[in-house]
């Protein structure tokens, strides 16, 4: 339970009567609405009148903008208020709704007969979660919600094909939910993938042999070119000889969806054959949401993400979050079997922990024209919450390069264009294209890249951004949106990983194996800012694009192709295929400390 139930007062007097609902209610402004059923998804029929789900009111925070200048300037290692992240108290006050749109949103659901003391809130009362039915909110919302079922995963969901809010609610509500955004824990893209008949290797003593003593470029083994295990990222990023100091304090969370278990027993195997000092440790699993822990089903993607976190950041204490669905119904043919949506359930219930881990990886994303924009607006607002709370949070790039499939609009007119992933596109996170081979390393033909059509290019990485376009010239002109929020930021290696798998080694590949790589360098960074005393690194895209640009391997060749064309190509400084470039730890110590 994450949600605060909150005792709402002053609205006795409310109760009373039940007035009919009145002409504002009625006056309707279009607030989301897509042209087709979005792609993947087919309509399976309506929605019961009757099937109850909890819809879920994000208010317009108030003072948005000055928890975004907060960020920045807690983010930016030129600012005196530089490291003093936000408690929780402090980003509450700050995302807390005016009292008109909590007065407003209330008088709203009372016209529906709904009470707003049945109503769950989050800590600073900007979200409202309230159970309807589906004829309620079809009124409520003058729209028409059906069942549609992914072909792929067999998922159904209850959504709508657009909503609308009265007009004199337009000002005061940011986004409803579930509606618009058909996005579920099945069918969101995890990044990685098993590729068979790889090379695989069963254990590198033999590697790490080699690398005993302070390690460099040049003593890594070229085994490392086709199997990557961490003794090969410990070597190239250069953090072989840090010994951790500050794991009372530090923690790595890992965030886990789609039913994913992180396996106990495949950690220990693995740490047999490629840890051998970690044999013993663990990680802790933290269900949210009703989220499992099926220890006789280990994923792909939660034991690549856990074993390569722990294979590099070990003794740091790591957490896996399992996030689960909503609570289970009696499914049949026409009654959804979930309802609720990623990102919100895990990042409303981590933000209302007093004390939150300082790095975070995520490996999971949608097109981002699949996504509302008002609901992609929502949960990337929430990314900046943890930023200021002082988190450092890692996403995968995506797997497609510049975009997969045929990368046709879905706005009605199927234009080609690049298609950006969500939330790699959100300003606030950290994002993590891959890479591949050493001696140099090369970005990897797969690596997600691009530009936002949803958010605007930050000012951390304009200069960055505008040299890259001045070189690029007319190359892929009119296919991506040249003021959007370019990505990725940085990079790892991205494929050929060595993940034991049900007791057995498979070669995985991914922008998914790039972003814990990133993510355990990134935490054993915090590790030495905690253990002298500093806070830890927060939102790192202000530090990265300025005094942290040394501190990067440079990527200059290779290139992300997708939408029938060469993509983008790595070159000399920043780059939409590897970024600013694969971290050294050791020169990153000498920049942060
Ligand atoms: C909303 O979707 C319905 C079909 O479900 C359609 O008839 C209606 O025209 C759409 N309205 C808008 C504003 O797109
Ligand atoms: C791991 O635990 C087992 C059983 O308790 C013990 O025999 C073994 O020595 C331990 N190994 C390490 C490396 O700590
Ligand atoms: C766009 O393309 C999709 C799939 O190729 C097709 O189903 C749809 O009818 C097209 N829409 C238009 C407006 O051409
Ligand atoms: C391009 O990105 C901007 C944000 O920088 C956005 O406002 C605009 O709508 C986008 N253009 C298209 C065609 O998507
Ligand atoms: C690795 O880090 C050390 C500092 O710990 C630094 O002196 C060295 O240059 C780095 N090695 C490489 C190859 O970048």
């Amino acid at each position: 339970m994450f949600w605060s139930s909150a005792l709402i007062l002053g609205l006795a007097h409310l109760a009373a009567s039940k007035p009919l609902v009145s002409k504002r209610w009625d006056d309707f402004g279009v607030k989301h609405a897509w042209v087709d059923v979005p792609r993947g998804w087919e309509l399976h029929g309506p929605a019961p009148a009757d099937y109850t789900f909890d819809m879920r009111i994000g208010l317009k925070q108030d003072r948005f903008d000055d928890l975004v200048a907060a960020l920045y300037e807690v983010s930016d290692p030129a600012h005196e208020r530089y490291g003093q992240h936000l408690s929780k108290e402090e980003v509450a006050a700050l995302i807390a709704p005016h009292p008109d749109s909590v007065d407003l949103v209330e008088s709203w659901l009372h016209a529906y007969g709904l009470s707003a003391a049945n109503s769950e809130r989050s800590p600073s009362g900007d979200w409202i979660t309230i159970r309807v039915s589906v004829a309620q909110a079809e009124k409520m919302l003058g729209t028409k919600y059906n069942v549609f079922r992914h072909s792929k995963s067999e998922d159904y969901v209850i959504r709508t094909m657009n909503y609308s809010l009265p007009n004199v609610l337009h000002e005061h509500v940011a986004v409803v939910a579930p509606t618009t955004y058909f996005g579920t824990m099945k069918s969101m893209k995890a990044t990685s993938f098993v590729k068979e008949n790889a090379p695989t290797i069963e254990s590198d003593v033999d590697v790490a042999h080699l690398l005993t003593g302070p390690s460099s470029l040049a003593t890594v083994p070229s085994s490392c070119s086709s199997t990557i295990t961490p003794a090969c990222l410990r070597a190239l990023y250069n953090t072989s000889s840090y010994v951790p100091a500050a794991t009372d304090k530090n923690i790595l969370g890992v965030a886990g969806y789609l039913d994913e278990f992180a396996n106990r027993a495949d950690l220990q195997t693995f740490f047999k054959r490629f840890r051998t000092d970690a044999v013993n440790s663990s990680f802790t699993t933290v269900q949210v949401n009703g989220g499992g822990d099926d220890q006789s089903d280990p994923g792909v993607e939660a034991n690549l993400d856990i074993q390569y976190t722990e294979g590099i950041s070990f003794p740091t204490p790591n957490i896996y979050y399992s996030t689960g669905g909503s609570p289970p119904f009696n499914s049949d043919e026409n009654t959804p079997t979930n309802t609720n949506e990623p990102y919100l359930d895990w990042l409303n219930f981590i933000l209302a922990q007093d004390t939150i881990p300082q790095t975070f990886t995520t490996s999971y994303g949608d097109d981002e024209q699949t996504v509302p924009l008002d609901y992609a607006t929502s949960v990337c607002n929430l990314f900046a919450q943890l930023g200021a709370r002082g988190s450092s949070i890692l996403f995968s790039s995506g797997d497609d390069g510049v975009g997969g499939g045929d990368c046709l609009s879905n706005d009605g007119t199927n234009t080609t264009k690049f298609l950006p992933n969500f939330p790699a596109s959100c300003p606030f996170v950290t994002t993590v294209g891959g890479t591949i081979r050493i001696n140099p390393e090369v970005a990897v033909s797969f690596s997600g890249g691009g530009f936002s059509n949803y958010f605007a290019r930050p000012d951390y990485q304009s200069t960055a951004v505008s040299t890259f376009l001045t070189k690029l010239g007319s190359t892929n002109k009119g296919l991506f949106n040249t003021t959007g929020r370019a990505y990725p930021d940085v990079a790892a290696q991205g494929e050929n990983f060595q993940v034991v798998i049900g007791g057995r080694v498979e070669s995985v590949a991914g922008t998914s194996a790039s972003s814990p790589t990133f993510a355990a360098v990134i935490s054993l960074l915090n590790d030495f800012r905690l253990s002298q005393g500093k806070s830890p690194l927060g939102f790192l895209n202000p530090l990265i694009y300025s005094t942290g640009v040394p501190g990067f391997n440079d990527i200059t060749s290779g290139t992300n192709p997708g939408c029938g064309t060469n993509g983008f190509t790595a070159g000399a400084g920043w780059d939409p295929v590897t970024g600013l470039g694969t971290p050294d730890f050791g020169k990153l110590q000498a920049l942060i400390g």
